[in-house]
C-alpha cells in the first residue's frame, strides 16, 4: 500500500535549513495498522504530508496505492482519507452539514452521501450530535467526527495524524477502538502519528519509532521490547552488604543497581525474561543466606526502549 525510499524533507527559510525528514524508507502492506512514534519536530507530519501527497519530497521517492505522490497526486488523494492535526471542521457547521459537504467535495451523489453520513455516524456514535454545531462538541466527539470525515470517501487507506492527542486516556482508548472497528469493517489500511508510548504499545500492532527525521526502529512493540529493553526486578533485601548480593545473583542478568533501603538494599536488576527470572534470583540469594523482603517485576516499556536507542525518555520530553 505504501513504500517509500529515500524520502527527504529540508525545509528553508532564510538563512536556516531545517531537515525534518532525512531519507526515510518505509514498506506498509495492505490492512495493516501502523503507528509513527516520536516527539514532537520528529518529523511524523512532515512524512505524512509527503505521502498523502500535500508537500513535495526534497528528494527520494513514495508510491501510494500503487502511484507516484508527486507524479500522480490526483491518484493518490482518491485513494487515501487524511485527518490532520487539529480539527478540519467549520466550527459552526452542523455535524451532519460537514459530512455531506465532505461528500459534496468528493463528488459523491446527494443519496450516496447521505447514505455514508448517517452509517458513519451510528457506527462513531454521532448520531444523537447530528443537529450540534461542531464547535460545541468535545474533543473527543471532535475527533470521532474527524474520522468519519476522512472516511466519507471510503478510503482504501487512512491517514491520522495525531488523532488522540489532547483526549483523556478514556476519550483515547474509545477512539482507538472505533479506528480499529472502522478498519475491520472496511478493510482499510490504517497509518496514525503519535507521541503516547503507552497507546502505541498497547494498540498497535506495529510502531515506527521516528526520532530527528529518522526512522530509529520498526517492529511489533513486544519485538521493539525484547530487543532494545530489558524487564526489570526489584527486590528488597534484609542485608546491607552489596558485594554478597552482588556475588549471590544469577549469572546471565543485566546491570544491577544497589540503592539504600529502610530493610536492607533495594536490587535492581535487568533482564531478558522478566518475572520468569524472579523465583530463580529469590532463591539464590536464599541460599547466600540473603532473604529477600519484598518483589516485583516491570516489564520493559516502550519508552525504554525509546531511551535504549536515543539516550532520551520519550515520557519526559513529552510531559516537558
Ligand atoms: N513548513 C515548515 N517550514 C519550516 N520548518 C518546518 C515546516 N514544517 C515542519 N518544520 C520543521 O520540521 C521538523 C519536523 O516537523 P513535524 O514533521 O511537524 O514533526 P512532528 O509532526 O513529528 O512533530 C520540525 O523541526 C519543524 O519545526
Ligand atoms: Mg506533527
Amino acid at each position: 500500500m505504501i513504500r517509500a525510499r529515500g524520502l527527504t524533507k529540508t525545509f528553508s527559510r532564510r538563512k536556516e535549513t531545517v531537515e525534518a525528514v532525512k531519507g526515510i524508507d518505509v514498506d506498509v502492506a495492505e490492512g495493516e495498522l501502523v503507528a509513527f512514534l516520536g516527539p514532537n519536530g520528529a518529523g511524523k507530519s512532515t512524512t505524512l504530508r509527503m505521502l498523502t501527497s500535500l508537500l513535495e519530497p526534497t528528494a527520494g521517492e513514495a508510491t501510494v496505492a500503487g502511484y507516484d505522490v508527486v507524479t500522480h497526486p490526483a491518484q493518490v488523494r482518491a485513494r487515501l482519507g487524511f485527518i490532520g492535526q487539529g480539527n478540519g471542521g467549520g466550527f459552526s457547521y452542523k455535524v451532519v452539514d460537514e459530512l455531506h459537504n465532505q461528500g459534496r467535495f468528493y463528488g459523491l451523489t446527494p443519496q450516496v452521501y447521505k447514505e455514508r453520513a448517517a452509517d458513519l455516524m451510528a457506527a462513531l456514535e454521532l448520531g444523537s450530535l447530528e443537529k450540534r454545531s461542531v464547535q460545541s462538541l468535545s474533543g473527543g466527539q471532535r475527533r470521532r467526527l474527524d474520522v468519519a470525515l476522512g472516511l466519507m470517501n471510503h478510503p482504501p487507506l487512512l491517514f491520522l495524524d495525531e488523532p488522540t492527542t489532547g483526549l483523556d486516556p478514556h476519550s483515547r482508548a474509545n477512539l482507538w477502538g472505533h479506528i480499529t472497528a472502522m478498519r475491520e469493517r472496511y478493510g482499510m489500511t490504517v497509518v496514525l502519528t503519535t507521541h503516547y508510548l503507552d497507546e502505541a504499545d498497547s494498540m498497535a500492532e506495529r510502531v515506527v519509532v521516528i526520532d530527528h527525521g529518522e526512522i530509529i526502529a520498526d517492529a511489533a512493540p513486544h519485538a521493539l521490547k525484547r530487543r532494545y529493553a530489558d524487564d526489570t526486578l526489584t527486590l528488597v533485601v534484609a542485608t546491607d552488604d552489596g558485594a554478597a548480593v552482588r556475588a549471590a545473583l544469577p549469572d546471565g542478568l543485566g546491570d544491577v543497581d544497589l540503592t539504600a533501603h529502610d530493610a536492607g538494599l533495594q536490587v535492581r536488576v535487568g533482564t531478558a525474561q522478566g518475572a520468569d527470572t524472579l523465583p530463580a534470583v529469590i532463591e539464590a540469594l536464599r541460599v547466600a543466606g540473603i532473604p529477600t523482603t519484598s518483589a516485583s517485576a516491570r516489564q520493559a516499556s516502550l519508552d525504554d526502549v525509546f531511551l535504549n536507542l536515543t539516550g532520551r525518555s520519550l515520557r519526559e520530553e513529552a510531559a516537558a
